[in-house]
């Protein structure tokens, strides 16, 4: 069962695999080459010949993954889904305005401060069919959750401020989309003000690589006004334009896949987890892995605060049920062989708790002091 590659053995103890070949030749193996597959006998004895203890020779984390998942991850019978769109952008230039606008209820003026805390997800039916909103706080504390925005989506929205311009969070934003590879759409906000320089935007983005359609480039603007509303439609309808010839597609009949917005302690209803569905379609009563929680799904919430007993690709939606606190950001999936999963669970906690010595020891002292 524990199998390891001669090369990625290698690679563990930072030899050259032919090295390691050549050792395992002197041996007296017979029939091994440089992609030959390793018991772990074979591998523990090899290791020692080097000077290193093998204590278990790990599988990879992608193993056990397929291993728990079983083969309910397959990708067939696919179906178009919606498009999702991260909305992001430096503080204040009108993200969550410009959201709310869309889906014609008041969030932003219920948000502590003004900011964004979290990850609003929301799923809006815009006329050119559902389109999935991740809103994302532009404060520069919140590097992470705009990364993680970019990662999940197809789309990102860069709002600008036109009275305003290019500012640290919009050129993370550049960023954070380039990184993922996913197409920008710049929407300047706030042309109702009198102080507004849309062109001005313009060519500040085209000094850093976004150029404007108009201007020969292949960056698509749109002039908008969270406030009164004006262009918001030609946004939409940019943003239908722009994922309709990706055509999207995911697999309703698999078991559920996606990734974890946010999670929180709930002192009523204990841990809550905000996820997007990307693949498949998620049920209450499944056991869901995310991270290192491994649980079932007493309850899920749609983002219009309705129970909902399941929810399919490109859906936001809050699950209850999960007994540890995963993390923004982890994949999350749902489970086939409990068995596997738990073992995939405790080899990720072994490797958290790991990783936590090596980086608490902070000097020599430190260091005898945790041997002890
Ligand atoms: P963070 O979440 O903190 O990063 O900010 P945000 O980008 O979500 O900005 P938000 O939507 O909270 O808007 C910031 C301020 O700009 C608020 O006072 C809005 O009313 C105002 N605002 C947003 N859009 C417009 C617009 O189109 N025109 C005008 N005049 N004001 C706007
Ligand atoms: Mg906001």
């Amino acid at each position: 069962e524990d199998n390891i590659a001669l090369q990625q053995l290698a690679q563990k103890m930072s030899l050259k695999a032919t090295d390691v070949l050549m050792k395992l030749i002197q041996m007296g193996m017979g029939g091994v080459n440089i992609n030959s597959t390793l018991d772990s006998d074979t591998a523990k004895l090899l290791a020692s010949e080097f000077g290193y203890e093998v204590e278990n020779v790990a599988k990879s984390d992608d193993d056990m993954i397929a291993e728990a998942r079983g083969a309910a991850g397959a990708q067939e019978d696919l179906e178009a889904r919606a498009p999702i769109v991260t909305v992001m952008g430096h503080v204040d230039h009108g993200k969550t305005s410009l959201l709310d606008r869309i889906r014609k209820a008041n969030v932003a003026a219920g948000e502590a401060g003004g900011i964004t805390q979290h990850i609003g997800a929301y799923r809006v039916d815009t006329g050119k069919g559902p389109i999935v909103f991740l809103d994302t706080p532009g404060h520069e504390a919140f590097t992470a959750m705009r990364a993680r925005g970019a990662q999940a989506t197809d789309v990102v929205v860069l709002v600008v401020a036109a009275d305003d311009g290019v500012m640290p969070q919009t050129r993370e934003a550049i960023n954070h989309a380039r990184a993922a590879e996913v197409p920008i759409i710049v929407a300047v906000n706030k042309i109702d003000k009198p102080g507004a320089r849309p062109d001005q935007i313009r060519q500040e983005l085209s000094g850093l690589g976004l150029q404007p359609e108009d201007w020969g480039g292949d960056t698509l603007f749109v002039n908008v006004s969270a406030l009164s509303g004006e262009n918001v439609d030609v946004l939409l309808e940019n943003i239908a334009l722009q994922t309709e010839i990706m055509e999207l597609q995911a697999n309703p009949a698999a078991a559920a896949e996606g990734v974890v917005l946010e999670a929180y302690l709930d002192k009523g209803r204990g841990v809550v987890a905000n996820v997007l569905v990307q693949n498949g379609t998620l049920n209450q009563g499944d056991l869901m892995l995310a991270g290192v929680a491994l649980g079932r799904i007493r309850a899920l919430t749609d983002d219009r605060g309705r129970r909902v007993k399941n929810a399919g690709p490109a859906t936001p939606v809050e699950v209850l049920g999960l007994p540890d606190l995963p993390q923004a950001g982890d994949q999350f999936f749902v489970v086939a062989d409990q068995k596997k999963a738990q073992e995939l669970v405790d080899a990720r906690k072994k490797a958290v708790a790991a990783k936590a010595k090596t980086t608490t020891a902070k000097g020599l002292e430190d260091l005898y002091a945790m041997m002890k």
